[in-house]
Parts: C-alpha cells; structure tokens; sequence
C-alpha cells in the first residue's frame, strides 16, 4: 500500500473500497475511494480522513512518509463518517495533531460523534499557515452536510473539494483523464443527482465562489481527481447545468407490473416519446435501481410513473421510488401516471398524488386500463404522449 505522489510533497494517502455496492441506497457499482492527502511542509497536514474499516490502509500509506506522531494538522472538511470515521484512531495516532473543522458545526458534529478532541474550528475565510503553503478554508453549508467545507490551496492552486465533484469509483488511477472520461462524468453526474441533488443552490453558489480562485487541480474526497484545464472547465460546467436543473428533450419511465398489463402500457409511453423526438430511458423496477432512474431524471423534462393496483396500493417498488424522489427533490419536472388493474384502479391516483407532492407538474391526468389493452386503446394512449412531448 504505497502513497501516491499528487504533486510535490503533497500525497494522495487515502484507501480504496472495491467491494463496496451500496451507499445507504444508492447502488455503487464501481465501489469508492475515500480519499485522504498529506501535505509535507514545516507544519505537516493531514486533509481528510477514511472511513473507519479503512484507518489502517491510509495508516499505512501514511507510515511510508512520516512519523504520525510528528502531523500538526488534521483538517476534517466534513463529518460524515466515510471521510471522519478514522478520526478517533488518527487522533490516538498523531496525539499532536490539531483537528480543524467548521464552526459550529463541525465541532458540533465531530464532539457529538467522537467526543473531546484537540479540535480548533474555523470560519469562512480563515487560514493557517503550514509553512511554504496556507490554507484557506470555504464554508459550503449543505453541500451536503450543514458542517461541509473545502479547503484551498493558493500556492498549489489546488481545491481540497471533499464530496464535491467526486464519484463513486474505485480505481487505482488518480485522475480523471487516467480514466475513460465517459464513465467518470457518468459515475460523477450518478454522485451529483443522488447525493448532492437537493442542494442545487448550495452547489451553484460553491461553483460561483470558486470563480474567484485560480484553481489547477481539484482533489476530490471520492473517485478520481481533476487536473487538465478542460477536465476542471468540464465538471465545473456539469456543476452549473445540474445546478441549475438544465432540461433536455428526454424522458424517463418508470414501471413494475403484474401480469405485464402496465408493463405493456409502458413500453407504449416509451415508443410515444421516441416518436416524438425525445431520449427516452425505460427502468423496470422489478431490476432496475432508484439511484439509475435518478441519475437519468436530473436533465429529463418528463417522468412517466406506472404500476398496477395491488391489495389498493401502488407496488411497493414503486412507493419506495416515489419515496426516494421525494427526498431527491427535483424541480422543473413534468410527468403524469399510468397503470392497469382489475377492479378498483387505485394505484394511478396515488402515484399522481406523490408526484404532486414531489413537485412534479401533472402535464395529463393518469391514464388507466382495466383489463387488458387493445389496439384502439394503445392508439389513443401513444396519441396522447405524442401530443404532451410536442406541446
Ligand atoms: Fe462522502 Fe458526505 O460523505
């Protein structure tokens, strides 16, 4: 387990997670990295720890490069324990380290998880000197913690970003142009819509912040990191567009089914928005996973919502999607519900009722069938999708 030179004296130190699946829900199927770096100056600085089960393969990376005993600083940019977990070891193992975290709450956060430690907090726009280098310290509240900070740099240039621009990716490269850039910006945009998706103003403000620093390298607390100018130039700009909720002609589609009546009525709606000249994603729930559809709804203009009536609910596959939008909270998004049944048809009435309640805006009322589908009907349904994509 050997360090890995960033820069001169800086060292990327932190530990690789290849088997994780699943982060609380979201799937993770490239596992993670939690990324932690040593800064080899008069006041040597540790950013950032790892997750807890992780201490000692950053520990031991750490070890190649100096004595533990002999790190001033530890600077906790975020309490959340993927990147605090091994504060309580690192801390018995650099007894004269000071552990530098936001105030309030970040020292709230640390104390109430971990308890008295040697903590000094910071404010926004507050530095310390670690000798040759400074760095200063960005308060970037709910992004997505209350107690969230990144770290800047100004002799590297460099932006300690923490869980902004990050991706779930476990690989052994360091940067993204070490990787196929399509797979970075694709786990990058899946971190963003199911992790950083509600705080869109939060982010925006972090991305206009940042305008102000000359900024050559982002190290990120997960995945791989940004150095080429287009690289940088490339995520901030993602940033801005997911931000901001940038909508394309897309459409998403959302079902579970029993007897394959409403996955019928489904594959329809999809047909409809391609006819109609849209990107068009289908996710079955009965397989698919929520952080997928997520990732695919952050630039999709409509959501169409289907599942059949059982026992006078929604499937609960579909419940808990709902649940998880609801949380997500995107906003701009159009959509409407679909479903079939056999007596009752309750489940189309609910699903519009969530979507209302995850601010959705009904664009048509549900469409329901009893039964099972005849042309006429399939006719009608792909009509009225083919009207709404077009209007
Ligand atoms: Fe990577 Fe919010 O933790």
């Amino acid at each position: 387990m050997l360090p890995a030179e960033i820069k001169e004296g800086i060292y990327w130190v932190g530990s690789m997670d290849y088997s994780m699946r699943s982060f609380h829900g979201y799937n993770t199927e490239k596992g993670s990295t939690y990324n932690a770096y040593l800064i080899m100056d008069e006041k040597i600085t540790l950013i950032d720890t790892v997750k807890g089960p992780f201490a000692m393969e950053a520990f031991g990376r750490i070890r190649k490069l100096v004595d533990p005993a002999k790190i001033d600083y530890i600077v906790s940019n975020h309490v959340e324990p993927d990147h605090s977990g091994a504060i309580p070891f690192f801390a018995q193992q650099c007894p004269n380290a000071k552990i530098v975290t936001s105030d309030p709450n970040g020292l709230k956060g640390l104390t109430g998880r971990y308890g008295e430690k040697n903590y000094v907090t910071v404010k926004a726009g507050d530095s310390i000197s670690l000798g040759k280098r400074t760095l200063t310290f960005i308060p970037t509240p709910m992004l997505h913690w209350p107690d969230s900070m990144v770290t800047y740099c100004p002799e590297e240039e460099i932006l300690f970003s923490n869980d902004g621009f990050g991706q779930h990716l476990a690989t052994t490269a360091r940067f993204a142009d070490e990787v196929d850039m399509s797979t970075v910006m694709h786990q990058a945009k899946k971190y963003y819509a199911n992790i950083l998706m509600p705080y869109g103003l939060q982010a925006r403000k972090t991305v206009e912040a940042l305008a102000g620093l000359k900024v050559s390298m982002i190290l990120t607390g997960h995945g791989v990191s940004w150095r080429r100018p287009e690289d940088i130039a490339a995520i901030l700009r993602a940033y801005k567009d997911w931000s901001s909720f940038q909508r394309t002609d897309k459409a998403v589609v959302v079902f579970d089914t029993m007897w394959h009546t409403t996955e019928i009525m489904a594959k329809n709606v999809a047909d409809a928005f391609y006819k109609a000249g849209y990107e068009t994603r289908i996710f079955d729930m009965r397989c698919d996973h929520i952080a997928d559809v997520m990732t695919e709804l952050l630039d999709a203009k409509y959501l169409a919502v289907g599942s059949p009536t059982l026992n006078n609910q929604m499937l609960p596959s579909i419940a808990g999607f709902l649940c998880y939008l609801k949380g997500l909270a995107p906003k701009g998004l159009k959509g409407f519900s679909f479903g079939s049944y056999g007596w009752g048809g309750h489940s189309i009435g609910q699903i519009e009722k969530e979507l209302e309640a995850c601010k959705v805006e009904i664009a048509i009322p549900g469409i329901k069938l009893q039964n099972t589908p005849n042309p006429m009907f399939l006719n009608d349904l792909q009509n009225k999708v083919i009207e709404l994509a077009k209007s």
